[in-house]
């Protein structure tokens, strides 16, 4: 470590880093500048960003153009207030955009400043939506083991991973979980001859059943898992969650934080299964994570329930950064770059490059799982691939050594996860599979 990076890291101290241990945040990298797919460090490091920033920097680093828009919406208005009769000019646009962008009927669009941001707005949504409906009782959320749904207070017990709970319980009420249709390991009971997706489909109208369809307001899902270790979910899955949520009238949320604007290979992850959600979370890559900004879309029904409500039953919900000038016009300048390249199109090709390089690591004896869709992957580490046997160390030592060799991934649990900016070219698909590979040599 130079003086300066020393100097730099000793002052950082000053700030609390996201899921905060001494342990985890003791030698950060101080990244100073991007440009495409790289990051450059103050010590002089040069990183293939394998993860896009955190899943989210699709259209890759030092855009000009998006700078641009943003400075001259600054210069013209930063910032005006959305709420009690007040609109500024890019929100209208990016919501104009929007409407029926990523579904049809899914028209309506209500800004948030982040992925957490829009899934606490679901679920508060949801609530609203059958108070109108004349049926207060449904306020319970179905969610899956292994989902990642943001750090509210909600969010953290939306989310179904047990770390996130451990130190800020007594759990919120009314958030139940089920397992998720992992297909390379399935821990729900799955019936003989039932598919892992018939089966994961099946616990969710067990629960809803369980609970009493009347006290259930919404399922949530990620089409494709990220935190919880990029799992991608068999093809009948989401068509049969889709007719039990029908059936059960449960809102289906989706929650596309991640799978949003073109990273699975189509515009919005639930594409792939031609299914609909009632509510869509969005954030992250909207903006490409030039400014902060998220949303939630509702259907054309939910905000009909809206237009019919008594004075007292207004929607007492919404942010001081709804709908923020600057952050929707990079906003609109990042979509006009994503659709100008062709981001669906552009993960497909990249992802297919990807995958066969990944699959042919899978000679490592610790390579249990390779799995992925369009543009973001999963490997999954294990000790003995015949009992599955999770190895969080050993993919530690792998990250690690990946680093050393200027390449950024993630490990989650015993998962290294890949989620590249879009823009990346076939040699920086080859290099992160290069780099991957020989931190994988020095590991074994
Ligand atoms: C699926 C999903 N939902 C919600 C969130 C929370 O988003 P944010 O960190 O912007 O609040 C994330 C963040 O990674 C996510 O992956």
């Amino acid at each position: 470590m130079t003086t300066d990076t020393a100097k730099w890291v000793e002052k950082d101290f000053k700030q609390l880093h996201p899921t905060y241990h001494p342990k985890s945040h003791a030698n950060p990298l101080v990244v100073e500048r991007g440009e495409g797919v790289w990051l450059y460090t103050t010590d002089g490091q040069k990183i293939l960003d394998g993860m896009a920033g955190l899943w989210n920097v699709n259209v890759g680093y030092g855009r000009e153009e998006i700078a641009k828009a943003a400075y001259d919406q600054m210069k013209n208005l930063a910032f005006t207030s959305g709420f009690s009769g007040m609109t500024n000019l890019p929100s209208i646009e990016l919501a104009d955009k929007l409407a029926g962008f990523a579904y049809e009927g899914l028209n309506t669009t209500m800004f948030t400043s982040g992925g957490s941001e829009s899934n606490d707005s679901a679920f508060k949504t949801a609530r609203y939506y059958w108070k109108r409906k004349g049926k207060p009782g449904k306020y319970k959320v179905i969610a899956r083991r292994g989902a990642y749904h943001g750090v509210t207070l909600a969010g953290t017990f939306a989310t179904g991973l047990e770390k996130y709970h451990t130190m800020f319980g007594p759990p919120v009420e009314g958030f139940v979980h089920i397992p998720a249709p992992n297909p390379y390991r399935y821990e729900g009971e799955q019936k003989e001859g039932e598919t892992v997706g018939q089966a994961a489909a099946r616990a969710l109208e067990e629960a809803i059943v369980r609970e009493g369809a009347d006290t259930v307001a919404a399922f949530i899902a990620e089409p494709v898992m990220g935190v919880g270790g990029v799992i991608v979910p068999p093809d009948d899955y989401f068509p049969l969650v889709r007719a039990i949520c029908d059936k059960h009238e449960v809102l289906f949320i989706a929650d596309e934080v991640i799978t949003g604007f073109g990273r699975t290979g189509e515009w919005f992850g639930l594409k792939h299964w031609n299914v609909k959600p009632d509510i869509l979370s969005f954030a992250k890559a909207i903006t490409s994570g030039y400014a902060p900004l998220g949303g939630i879309q509702l259907s054309d029904e939910i905000r009909a329930t809206m237009e019919s409500a008594a004075d007292t039953e207004a929607y007492m919900h919404g942010y001081t950064y709804a709908g923020h000038a600057m952050a929707c016009a990079v906003g609109l300048k990042n979509l006009e770059i994503m659709e100008r390249e062709d981001y669906p199109g552009r993960a497909r090709e990249m992802g297919e490059r990807l995958q066969a390089g990944l699959n042919s690591l899978r000679e490592f004896p610790f390579v249990g799982d390779v799995r992925g869709l369009g543009l973001i992957w999963g490997v999954e580490i294990v000790s003995n691939k015949e009992e599955k046997t999770a190895d969080p160390a050993t993919t530690t030592r792998i990250f690690k050594a990946a680093q050393e060799r200027g390449l950024r991934t993630r490990p989650l649990g015993n998962t290294l996860a890949f989620s590249p900016p879009i823009c990346i070219n076939e040699e920086e698909v080859d290099e992160i599979v290069n780099r991957l590979g020989a931190a994988m040599d020095a590991v074994a």
